[in-house]
């Protein structure tokens, strides 16, 4: 609760002027009337054409070029095999189809790859929220010894050492330095370009009352209704999220070293085995689910829901055992696949000659130490 934002009380406050009626005479018909495509009341669920971007940072082409360099490139990691789109690859909606990350060396590590889908609407990054930016998140995995396992010094000296990318930097950034304040930027201009907003939901709040199927608006009524689905309590308008943290009671978080998620920024009980509330736009492309991958599809996500949770300690005020029929299950599923954007091809960067940024370490070093350092 302290977590969330005052977001909570347009969406509860829209949700009771649309439900009340319903509660009141204990008939859909009046909230029905509300709830068609392209009524007032429901506008505040469309994404702003441009998501918000930090002073001194506006996306302009040739940082979005960079960023995407940057972003595809894996000769930035420390066996150069491994670029952010190993995890964040835009064939499994910018996520990676596992239920946890394989991270250096394939190790597997403790969370799922979030999708960066949407990802410049958030308020907080990480599923602890424990980045402020995208600017503040992009050195981050490319240091981690778990992940990219780089050293930003060396990654500095190697691009400004590179005839392609010391170019693409001048054009980018003139005047500014190449280091990781700059690369940081570049890879941010670039993530703000992933968005999602113009999914057939959205056509539909726009007013095209054919763009979902009447199981599809079934399903966002589930959605909305405090006594039903009670989803957007916590998936608001317009990013279905409230930038918030929740204790869903996955069965994950009664494990003898559970993940404390948002309580090791925010040491309250309540933010015990708490994680963000994700966006849900373009979600049936990022199975499997949670922060733990332990649902592998949407039916299983609903389940867990409808079970109000499985670990019941320290739960979120918000989870409980729903009403609902199989109907309303599958229209709710029904509406979560309206949120997916319209395909649309990924432009690949052609990235700038040179070998990988580690070369440079090993190149002063006899062949033969080389391949014992190799198989070490
Ligand atoms: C080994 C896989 C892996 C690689 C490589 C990787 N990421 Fe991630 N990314 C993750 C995981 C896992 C998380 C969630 C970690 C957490 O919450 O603690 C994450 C979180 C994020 C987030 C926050 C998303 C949100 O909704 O909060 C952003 C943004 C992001 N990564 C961008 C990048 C960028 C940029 C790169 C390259 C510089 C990169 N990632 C490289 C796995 C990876
Ligand atoms: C109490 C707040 C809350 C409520 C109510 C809620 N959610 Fe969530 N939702 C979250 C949080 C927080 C997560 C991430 C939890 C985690 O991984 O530990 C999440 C995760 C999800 C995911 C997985 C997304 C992903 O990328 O992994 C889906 C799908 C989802 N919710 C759909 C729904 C639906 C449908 C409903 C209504 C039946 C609903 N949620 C109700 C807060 C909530």
């Amino acid at each position: 609760m302290v977590e969330t934002r005052c977001k909570f009380w347009r969406a509860t406050t829209l949700a009771a002027v649309l439900f009340l009626p319903v509660w009141v005479h204990a008939e859909r018909s009046i909230g029905d009337i509300s709830i068609v495509a392209g009524h007032p009341g429901l506008q505040e669920w469309l994404l702003p054409d441009r998501p918000p971007y930090p002073e001194g940072n506006k996306p302009n082409a040739a940082r979005v070029s960079l960023g995407r360099m940057l972003f595809f490139d894996p000769r930035l990691s420390g066996d150069g095999n491994m670029s952010c789109a190993t995890c964040h690859n835009p064939m499994f909606g910018w996520s990676d189809g596992l239920p946890t990350a394989r991270g250096f060396q394939s190790q597997v590590l403790g969370r799922a790859t979030p999708t960066i889908i949407n990802t410049a609407y958030n308020e907080l990054q990480m599923w602890d929220g424990r980045k402020h930016s995208l600017e503040d998140q992009a050195m981050g995995p490319l240091e981690a010894g778990v992940e990219m396992n780089m050293l930003v010094d060396e990654l500095v000296d190697w691009l400004q050492g590179n005839k392609g990318y010391r170019s693409a930097f001048a054009l980018a950034y003139p005047g500014e330095e190449i280091d990781g304040t700059t690369a940081s930027k570049a890879i941010a201009s670039f993530e703000r370009t992933i968005v999602s907003r113009d999914s057939l939901f959205d056509a539909w709040v726009r007013g095209d009352p054919s763009a979902m199927t009447a199981a599809q608006v079934n399903g966002f009524k589930v959605f909305l209704d405090p006594g039903k689905g009670n989803c957007a309590a916590c998936h608001q308008a317009p990013n279905f999220t409230d930038d918030g943290f929740h204790n869903l009671g996955l069965s994950s978080s009664s494990d003898e070293e559970a993940d404390p998620g948002r309580y090791a920024q925010k040491p309250i009980r309540l933010m015990q085995g708490a994680f963000k509330t994700p966006t849900l736009r373009d979600v049936a492309r990022t199975a499997p689910y949670f922060h733990d991958g332990s649902a592998a599809t949407l039916a299983e996500v609903v389940d867990h829901y409808v079970r109000g949770g499985d670990v019941k300690d320290n739960l979120s005020p918000n989870m409980k055992v729903l009403s609902i029929t199989d109907e309303e299950k599958h229209d709710l599923i029904a509406f979560l696949h309206a949120l997916n954007s319209p395909e649309q091809a990924t432009v690949l960067p052609t990235l700038p000659e040179g070998g990988p940024v580690s070369w440079a370490a090993w190149r002063p070093q006899p062949k033969k130490d080389r391949a014992v350092a190799h198989n070490e």
